[in-house]
């Protein structure tokens, strides 16, 4: 039987913006909506009406782009997509810069345009793995943050990615049933090309907030930023690790310390079904894209522990559980 929605109005009252764990008040509550959302998503079509979100994405995208759009018309809003690498102007990062290369736009005169157009603005902007600084800073989001006049929501920032957190959230908890904590490994694992760290350090840092064990296991010389991972234990043995682990979240990233480099891995890393049998038959999770046969065996991910797609899926309703929670604020004024 379908439990009847309920408008959880106020519960994470003045979200003002969502670009980390911070932002929200309850996750608890935040994570019932969502699968009250998921039982019935056209519940609040209202909320939305004569409203309109600007998703704009300076990197590439497939889910976020899709379940953002999906989640914004359940809602009623007007969606606006910009692939601004490719369809926009060639924006100007930098402040006092004498525009006469290559750059046509500064980013601040394209927020600014922006907060005529939005009621909402969301960002995609990758870490640039060129400055460490700039990218711990999150130079590009932090522009957003600063002149934005409407909320300001990360599809994935430099250092974060808060929507694909909050989904995992939602998926760990429709798969534990039992009483005691589950034991949640975030594996590192191999990839051809540096990766930044905003998955792995949002993973590790919503995970904190929630009533999980939580093991990270990386490779010596692969540890994520400590403001992220705070006491978390860190295994530099992955088999050591995975003993008996309820859910194994599967990712790549680079070097943090020796920043964006890939320092040499001897042991395979690549989760394969025999490394799953010392698990506690547990559930595999990987963000998406994956490079199949490097990060996770074909075999993994498309084996019955696999709740890969079922996570991407839960990409709709957090992002609309966000996305209402800000309506509200914005509702209430
Ligand atoms: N997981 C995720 O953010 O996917 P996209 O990069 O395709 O949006």
């Amino acid at each position: 039987m379908d439990i009847p929605f309920v408008h959880w109005k106020n519960k994470n009252s003045q979200m003002k913006k969502f670009t980390s764990v911070s932002d929200v008040k309850n996750l608890q509550e935040i994570i019932k909506k969502a699968l009250q959302i998921k039982k019935n998503p056209l519940s609040e079509t209202e909320i939305g009406k004569g409203k309109t979100i600007g998703l704009v994405f300076l990197n590439s995208s497939l889910r976020t782009r899709l379940s953002s759009q999906i989640a914004a018309q359940n809602l009623g809003l007007n969606v606006l997509t910009l692939n601004a690498a490719q369809e926009a102007w060639n924006l100007e990062f930098a402040d006092g810069a004498v525009m006469n290369g290559d750059t046509v736009e500064h980013i601040k005169d394209a927020i600014e345009v922006l907060n005529q157009y939005c009621d909402i603005i969301a960002v995609r902007c990758f870490a640039g793995m060129k400055s460490k600084e700039d990218d711990v800073n999150e130079s590009i989001l932090s522009q957003f943050e600063e002149h934005a006049k409407v909320p300001v929501i990360s599809l994935e920032s430099a250092t974060r990615h808060p929507l694909q957190s909050l989904a995992d959230c939602i998926t760990i908890t429709e798969n534990w049933k039992e009483e005691r904590k589950p034991k949640v490994v975030l594996t590192w694992a191999p990839h051809i090309k540096p990766i930044a760290h905003a998955v792995g350090n949002s993973f590790a840092e919503w995970m904190q907030e929630m009533d999980v064990e939580l093991v990270i296991a990386n490779p010596e010389g692969y540890d994520l930023d400590k403001n992220f991972t705070k006491d978390v234990k860190v295994i530099h043995n992955q088999d050591e690790a995975l003993k008996d682990a309820d859910f194994i979240y599967v990712k790549n990233w680079s070097s943090f310390d020796d920043y964006a480099a890939m320092p040499e891995v001897n042991e395979n890393w690549m989760l394969t079904n025999e490394k799953l049998a010392n698990t506690n038959q547990g559930k595999v999770m990987h963000c998406l894209p994956v490079r199949r046969n490097v990060e996770l065996s074909d075999e993994v991910m498309d084996g019955e522990n696999s709740i890969i797609y079922q996570q991407a899926k839960n990409r709709i309703f957090s992002a609309q559980a966000v996305f209402s929670e800000i309506l509200d604020e914005i509702n209430s004024k």
